[in-house]
């Protein structure tokens, strides 16, 4: 546990996931505005309107005794164009987000990117032109000129694996591409700019904490056989490796580049580039946890790389598939799983909490973690003790790693309230509180939200 903080007990959103008023007070236009009004798919339009109802939210989490509350900037929503001229009412915006979290007694948690590119920049080829970095890290600075006075703990970027993987590789996210040349390209133009980032925010001496929140599933094999084992790494290089050895050690793992350069031009990584990454490493690694990734050795197909792109299909979870390195098994008939085929499986986030601390020796939060389930909002409280029950599982996976000594200084359930799931729309519903999406958009405290309450209080007393 930190001197200056308590350990972090909250919840998290992401900007446009939650907030709504996609256009609303001078906002641009996002790729995911742009993408899904385009596919006409169910749109983050009106979402959880968070934009206009942030205050109420907030105190809610103060009555559920949260101290912590993780939320994202939406770029577009701060800077109007590629000039980078910045939106005055949308930085007031979230300095008032901030203001209300401090008057609540809730420490703010800003992660700088979650996934909502301006459109204007995607029109300039996204995250495969570097320009998109160093605008990125100009973006960055004004927030930490803006916030930097009441904000200390940032994340400079939501799921780098995630969203490249799904963007570039699978091609089920915007820009919907999927070229693994061009997925690596945009993982490294990423990975920089987070680099990047962490230095500013250390040359501006900007107070508090910077890191990254990765994607993290533990790898596990199907038997201990060498090709599994072999297949493992690869896996492990994949899933989790390229982002936390790149951000927390500065260095793209050996074997990994090696790979890769046997397969693609890797030419544009210049010397310059890997000394920024090397000479700035995050101060602490947001873990998001929701299930382990279990892998066996490739052995069919022809293709280099198979994905396929389950899109807006429901239930079904891309899959990936890279030849002659490993195949993730999607279906091992002993464990328990979500509706979405997810495995519930918390003793992945204890073995995963000690390997990532024992490996990188940094403060480990875990940003996320959560069941995602259709749910009616029709009775209140929402009776929804499978996800109290998934909660304490994993509460109790992370004290035990606490124990066995992991330093892990907080806690977020995704998610505070029900919102917009990407290409799951609002139907999958994570928040410890209800919305009535059909309606008017009322909250409606789920069962989780009064255990999380009194979990907490009984947590703060044994901390005094
Ligand atoms: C994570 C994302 C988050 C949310 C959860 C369910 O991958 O960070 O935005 O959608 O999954």
């Amino acid at each position: 546990m930190n001197a200056r903080s308590p350990f972090f007990w909250g919840s998290a959103t992401a900007s446009y996931q939650c907030e709504g008023a996609w256009n609303e007070a001078g906002k641009a236009e996002s790729l995911w505005d742009r993408y899904l009004h385009e596919a006409h798919l169910e749109n983050g339009d009106v979402a959880s309107d968070h934009y206009h109802r942030y205050r109420e939210d907030i105190e809610l989490m103060a009555k559920g005794n949260q101290n912590a509350y993780r939320f994202s900037l939406s770029w577009p929503r701060i800077i109007l164009n590629r000039e980078g001229d910045v939106n005055e009412a949308g930085v007031e915006f979230y300095s008032r987000v901030v203001d209300a979290c401090l008057e609540f007694g809730i420490e703010p948690y800003v992660t700088l990117y979650h996934w909502d590119l301006p459109q204007y920049w995607q029109d300039e080829g996204g995250w495969l032109n570097p320009a998109v970095a160093d605008a990125y890290v100009r973006f960055a600075r004004v927030c930490f000129d803006r916030l930097g006075d009441r904000v200390r703990y940032w994340a400079t970027f939501n799921e780098p694996k995630w969203f490249v993987a799904s963007g570039y590789l699978i091609g089920n996210y915007p820009p919907g591409l999927n070229d693994p040349q061009l997925a690596i390209r945009a993982a490294f133009n990423v990975m920089y700019a987070s680099a990047c980032c962490v230095q500013v925010f250390r040359d501006g001496r900007f107070q508090g904490e910077i890191g990254i929140v990765h994607s993290f599933s533990p790898v596990d094999g199907i038997d201990e056989t060498l090709e599994t084992r072999i297949a493992m790494r690869y896996a492990d290089n994949y899933c989790n490796n390229w982002i936390m050895d790149t951000a927390a050690k500065g260095e793209i793992p050996i074997d990994l580049l090696a790979d890769l350069n046997k397969r693609y031009d890797l030419s544009f990584m210049s010397s310059r580039q890997l000394d920024v990454i090397a000479d700035n490493t995050v101060d602490f690694l947001g873990l998001n946890y929701y299930s382990r990734t279990l892998v066996k050795p490739y052995t069919r197909g022809e293709t280099s790389i198979v994905v396929n792109n389950t899109g807006a299909s429901f239930k079904e979870k891309p899959r990936v598939v890279l030849k002659d390195w490993f195949e993730q098994v999607l279906d091992d008939p002993g464990m328990e799983v979500t509706a979405w085929g997810t495995e519930i499986y918390p003793d992945g986030l204890r073995r995963g909490l000690l390997d990532v601390y024992n490996r990188y020796h940094l403060p480990i939060y875990v940003t996320e973690n959560g069941i995602g389930v259709v749910e009616e909002i029709n009775a209140e409280p929402i009776d929804d003790e499978y996800r109290i029950s998934f909660m304490r599982s994993h509460i109790e996976a992370i004290k035990a790693a606490m124990h066995e000594g992991a330093d892990v200084r907080g806690y977020f359930a995704w998610s505070s309230f029900d919102l917009y799931s990407w290409k799951n729309g609002c139907e999958k519903r994570y928040g410890l509180i209800g919305v009535d999406f059909d309606r008017d958009l009322r909250r409606i405290p789920k069962k989780s939200f009064g255990w999380y309450r009194d979990f907490i209080a009984r947590e703060s007393t044994a901390e005094k």
